[in-house]
């Protein structure tokens, strides 16, 4: 179980690393003309489904191995400690919300991220951009508890 004990954590690593720099990259490409926004959005939403969504998908797998391995073992007190069950929540809750709408709404936008002669980016990309932005956050903090609630609980 060693082997899927380490996926596990680089998983989490890959996912909340990749959406703390799509973080930062969205961040510094705010004040950017048009044409380097919509490069810095399609970079976003490469790294959503190549980094951030193949670990959460790694994440949901290795854990559901992890928690049957520990089911097999006779359940033991750990299935009794707050700390798993809350990072067992935490996590399903992110990884869902990474798969089901993040990963959708970061390829549209990517999608969209085309700057028009005049410098102008699709009114669409807009409404994906605020959605992508307010899930990010969402996700990253539910990861983030799941981490802290297995350290701190
Ligand atoms: C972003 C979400 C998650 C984070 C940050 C996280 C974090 C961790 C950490 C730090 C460990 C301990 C690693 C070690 O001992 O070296 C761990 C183990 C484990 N995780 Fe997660 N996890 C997440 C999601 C999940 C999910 C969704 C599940 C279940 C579906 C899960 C089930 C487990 C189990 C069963 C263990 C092994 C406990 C043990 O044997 O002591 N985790 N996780």
């Amino acid at each position: 179980m060693s082997f899927v004990l380490f996926t596990h954590v680089l998983g989490f690593t890959m996912w909340i690393g990749g959406e703390l720099a799509g973080m930062m990259v969205a961040y510094g490409a705010r004040d950017e003309p048009a044409q380097v926004r919509a490069g810095a959005f399609r970079l976003i939403s490469r790294l959503y489904t190549v980094v951030i969504g193949f670990g959460a998908l790694v994440v949901l797998g290795t854990g559901v191995l992890l928690t049957m391995s520990l089911d097999s073992g006779g359940l033991g007190d750990l299935m009794r400690e707050p700390r798993l069950w809350v990072m067992i929540l935490a996590g399903i809750a992110a990884g869902l919300l990474v798969l089901f709408v993040g990963l959708p709404t970061a390829s549209r936008m990517g999608a969209l991220a085309v700057a028009s002669k005049q410098g102008e980016l699709p009114s669409g990309f807009e409404v994906y951009r605020k959605r992508q932005s307010v899930v990010s956050k969402l996700s990253v903090g539910l990861a983030v508890t799941a981490l802290l609630a297995w350290y701190v609980l």
